[in-house]
């Protein structure tokens, strides 16, 4: 129990976090309140968010997110999730921010509305200790013609604060290729590149993301494991796992976390991160990642550290950033 806490305690790097998704349901129905919108039917009588399953999640969330109307909402939500991050011992976070609810994929509007959220990180980052860069992702079940706004956008903004572009939202609709022109426009503005893959649909989706997107890491990616010359690949080319354990198992990916292939990807050499994805929605934090995964695994504290190292160098952020924050 001492060897957990010390654990739990360990400064932690986080790759993979919805910014909407990790609002607090208290947040949001605090937002909703003060602009009189109903959002009983998206809560719990206990408060938290309920769905059931992963195409209702996305729906919820929506939902959720069409409280986040200006960009001082926004500023206001990157406060809430920077101090959460603080809480769990988090020292840099990477956070997927969504033109298409920042202002609909408008370059303007976006641009207002990431100004407020960089004041905001500033802001959280003096007063909190956390550094937090910004992904802009597009939404797959959008559509590729939204996701060309999105890429437009993280095109636009590109540099220090913004350091890369990635697709998220449901796995099965459309092909990873058919964003392939949104890609390219972020990799041309400098932008590393990240999707979702391999979480609701199997290794080719991976192997997909490989071949006609181009990234370097992947969204969960977990299924790559049902595919063993793959698993070697992604091991020998260095590509970045963003796994979310506690999210798959509340999802149903996976049954239990014992069930989860997040060790054998490890034993086999591929590089893995652990993040939490939309923790309020998923009943989980970074604490709480770590705590499980030491109960499960044998990795003593000197493998979270290890794992903290490892994505600090999987970071999209700049080497001084890096430095900084090590
Ligand atoms: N958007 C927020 N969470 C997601 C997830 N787990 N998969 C795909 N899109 C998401
Ligand atoms: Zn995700």
């Amino acid at each position: 129990e001492e060897a957990l806490s010390e654990i739990a305690a360990l400064p932690k790097v986080e790759l993979h976090l919805h910014l909407e998704g990790a609002a607090p349901p208290s947040f949001i129905r605090g937002l909703a309140a003060e602009k009189r919108v109903d959002l009983s039917g998206i809560f719990r009588p206990d408060g938290t968010y309920a769905f059931e399953g992963f195409r209702h999640f996305l729906q919820v969330y929506e939902a959720a997110t069409g409280v986040l109307r200006s960009p001082e909402d926004y500023a206001r939500l990157v406060r809430a999730v920077m101090e959460q991050s603080a809480e769990e011992g988090v020292v840099y976070s990477e956070t997927f921010l969504s033109p298409d609810f920042c202002g609909g994929g408008d370059v303007d509007a976006w641009r207002d509305y990431l100004a407020a959220m960089v004041e905001a990180a500033e802001a959280g980052e003096r007063d909190l200790g956390v550094t937090l860069r910004g992904v802009v992702t597009c939404v797959r079940h959008f559509g590729p013609e939204r996701a060309k706004a999105a890429a437009r956008c993280a095109a636009e903004t590109a540099g220090e604060w913004i350091t890369g572009f990635g697709m998220g939202g449901d796995e099965n609709a459309y092909e990873q290729k058919d964003f392939a022109w949104s890609f390219d426009c972020a990799r041309e503005a400098g932008l590393r590149l990240t999707t979702h893959a391999g979480e609701w649909r199997g290794p080719e989706e991976v192997r997909a993301a490989l071949d006609h997107l181009g990234c370097e890491r992947i969204g969960h990616g977990v299924r790559a494991i049902e595919d063993p010359a793959l698993v070697e690949r992604i091991a020998e080319d260095g590509i970045v796992l963003e796994t979310c354990p506690g999210s798959n198992v509340a999802l149903g990916v996976y049954p239990t976390l014992e069930a989860h292939p997040i060790g054998k990807l490890r034993e086999r050499g591929v590089t893995v991160t652990v993040s939490t994805d939309d923790p309020p929605f998923f009943h989980t934090t970074m604490r709480e990642e770590y705590r499980r995964l030491a109960r499960v695994h044998d990795w003593d504290a000197e493998a979270f550290r290890d794992l903290a190292r490892i994505s600090l160098n999987a970071a999209f952020c700049d080497a001084a950033t890096r430095e900084r924050v090590a």
